[in-house]
């Protein structure tokens, strides 16, 4: 099966970043691990900080992937247009985010991706990625 992680803004520091919330570990690093725990299944990785690429992106891998795996991040809680992104697409998507934002500030309680999700996972540090991917095999 054909999976994506798709990464959104502030979330290339991975690693550097309040790590006491994020961790001290890089993506990229945990990327390879979960490669290599899910072969043969593809799976690929995009980050962007910019909404709009985000967006082409959803539309490119949407109609053709099995799964994805998407941490909008912090636009999650701002943006109609990647709601209708993931809307739009045939390819299911889970909602990640690495801390549990239900017990982080008010304005992270709300999702514009939950409504088309097929399930959100957050809460389990960088783990909720793999968790992800077990959730569609
Ligand atoms: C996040 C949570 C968001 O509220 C925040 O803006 C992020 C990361 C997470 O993975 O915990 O950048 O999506």
């Amino acid at each position: 099966m054909k999976f994506i992680i798709i990464n959104g803004p502030n979330l290339n520091l991975l690693g550097k970043r309040e790590p006491e919330i994020y961790g001290s570990a890089s993506f990229e690093a945990y990327f390879k691990i979960l490669q290599k725990k899910y072969t043969p299944h593809q799976l690929d990785y995009f980050q962007s900080n910019i909404e709009g690429e985000l967006i082409d992106k959803l539309q490119e891998v949407g109609f053709s992937y099995d799964g994805i795996i998407f941490n909008a991040a912090a636009y999650t809680h701002t943006s109609v247009g990647l709601g209708d992104a993931v809307k739009a697409i045939s390819t299911p998507v889970v909602e990640v985010h690495i801390s549990n934002v239900h017990a982080r500030e008010a304005f992270r309680h709300h999702s514009f991706i939950a409504p088309n999700a097929k399930g959100v996972i957050a809460g389990f540090g960088l783990k909720s990625y793999d968790l992800a991917i077990e959730s569609f095999l």
